[in-house]
């Protein structure tokens, strides 16, 4: 594992160690993007924070894994066409997981490094998913 892939791991899980985590996001996502949450009703919040963990360890895992990027990206961008995503969406969710991630994981851990690191992954797999043909 590269010592990107290790920062981002590790940040993960202090991060997933706040309980708070998941509504932090939520919280950030509506109070920006008002319009976004009646997308958030299919499930439970309960249902729907499960999701979330699922969505960050997708990011974590595709780092340094090409093919696992592509078929991770091939499945999102076909459920995500099916719950009427566009691609500004992406740039909106990346900034409300960005600024969840610092204030879970606090001032002495998140580095700029750490930052650094979660843009370039969240942007990559992003990117990967908007690349893919429309389903
Ligand atoms: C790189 C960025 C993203 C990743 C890796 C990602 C990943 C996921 C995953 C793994 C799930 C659960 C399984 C599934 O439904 O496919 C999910 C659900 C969902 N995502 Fe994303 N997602 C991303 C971006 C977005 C964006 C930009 C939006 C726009 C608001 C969005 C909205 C949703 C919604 C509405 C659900 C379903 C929630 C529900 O049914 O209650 N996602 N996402």
């Amino acid at each position: 594992m590269s010592s990107r892939a290790a920062l981002l791991r590790d940040t993960l899980e202090i991060a997933l160690c706040d309980d708070r985590f998941p509504a932090l996001f939520y919280d950030k996502l509506f109070a920006a993007r008002p319009s976004l949450r009646p997308m958030f009703t299919r499930n439970s919040p309960g249902a729907q924070q499960k999701m979330f963990a699922q969505k960050l360890a997708a990011i974590v895992d595709s780092v340094d894994q090409p093919e696992l990027l592509r078929a991770e990206a091939r499945a999102i961008a076909k459920s995500h066409a099916s719950y009427g995503i566009r691609p500004e969406m992406y740039g909106w969710v990346g900034e409300a997981l960005i600024a969840a991630l610092r204030e879970a994981v606090g001032p002495g851990e998140w580095t700029a490094e750490a930052e650094a690191a979660w843009t370039e992954a969240y942007t990559a797999v992003a990117e990967a998913v908007l690349a893919e043909p429309p389903a």
